[in-house]
């Protein structure tokens, strides 16, 4: 896997649908509630001031989160890590600060130090996460009193739960397109093969966390058309505005955002802690059982 992210963050392969202009004006107008607002600029004004000593950034990539958060004065110092060296070598050699420190380590099995950050950061990395009450229990635990999750994660259908039934409302949108637009006739299913972590739990992230954490924002920012559709198109502006108008009018009908920001503290600490334990020993039992 983190060959796959060594060659990712050299030369992109897949689709940056977030980053078409008009996709980012929605997105930052479901951020923002009608303001256009980038998430960060509207975390920091939910935060009303508060800035945070010591930050963790989990599946930091090449570390242009710890970037702007450190050019925003938000946190003091920066802990930073990912599982891809070839990222972490461009974060380093980025961050023109030494607030920042990186390393290497697999967050399916890290062990994060104990009551040390005010913050802790997922920016897309939360849904490759597999194990992912174990995660949250570390964090549970590096977290100091008082600390945040912040997330901006996609928060949508895993890859195991893809069906072309669960499709079908983008497949319908899709068929309607003129065809010389379309790069196929029918729409792939939305799981990347070339990397097994993509999406591996991501349906999961939102009840794990409650397990554990109390969400206290949450701005749900779309993406249930525009992230399976676009990388399908030839985006013309036409389309675009299309897309974006469809994608409008499918979440003001009541379909759920595939991506979110979410912001979370910690439960009371030992009801949390037990209560990820607990699930976790309930997994066991049942992948032992369906092993039989
Ligand atoms: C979509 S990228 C996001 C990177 C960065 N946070 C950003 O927003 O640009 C997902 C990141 O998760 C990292 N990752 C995937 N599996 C990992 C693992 N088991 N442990 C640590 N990092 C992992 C990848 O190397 C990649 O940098």
């Amino acid at each position: 896997m983190s060959e796959f992210w060594d060659r990712e963050v050299v030369e992109r392969k897949h689709n940056e649908w977030m980053a078409l202009l008009p996709v980012r004006l929605h997105i930052n107008e479901l951020i923002g509630g009608g303001e256009p607002k980038w998430p960060i600029d509207w975390f920091e004004s939910w935060l009303q001031g508060r800035k945070f000593e010591r930050a963790l950034s989990i599946g930091c990539g090449a570390g242009a989160l710890e970037r702007d958060l450190i050019s925003r004065d938000l946190c003091e110092r920066i802990d930073a890590f990912d599982a891809s060296v070839g990222s972490l070598r461009i974060a380093r050699e980025t961050a023109s600060s030494d607030r920042i420190r990186y390393y290497a380590a697999d967050f399916n099995r890290c062990v994060l130090p104990r009551k040390t950050y005010d913050i802790v950061f997922f920016h897309q990395s939360a849904h490759h996460v597999s194990r992912l009450e174990y995660l949250f229990t570390q964090v549970l635990l590096a977290l100091k009193s008082g600390g945040l999750v912040y997330l901006d994660e996609y928060v949508g259908p895993s890859r195991f739960e893809w069906s072309a039934e669960r499709l079908a409302p983008q497949q319908a949108f899709y068929a309607a397109l003129p065809r010389e637009i379309r790069m196929s006739d029918e729409l792939p299913l939305p799981i990347q093969i070339d990397d097994p972590s993509e999406a591996v739990r991501s349906s999961a992230i939102e009840p794990v966390l409650r397990i554990g954490f109390d969400v206290v924002a949450q701005r749900p920012y779309g993406g249930t058309l525009l992230s399976v559709v676009l990388p399908q198109l030839k985006t013309t502006d036409a389309a675009l505005a299309y897309c974006v108008g469809a994608e409008r009018a499918l979440l003001a009908a009541g379909l759920p955002s595939y991506y979110a920001v979410i912001v979370a503290r910690p439960k009371r600490r030992l009801l949390a802690l037990i209560r990820y334990a607990a699930v976790r020993l309930l997994n066991r039992w049942r992948s032992v059982r369906a092993r039989r």
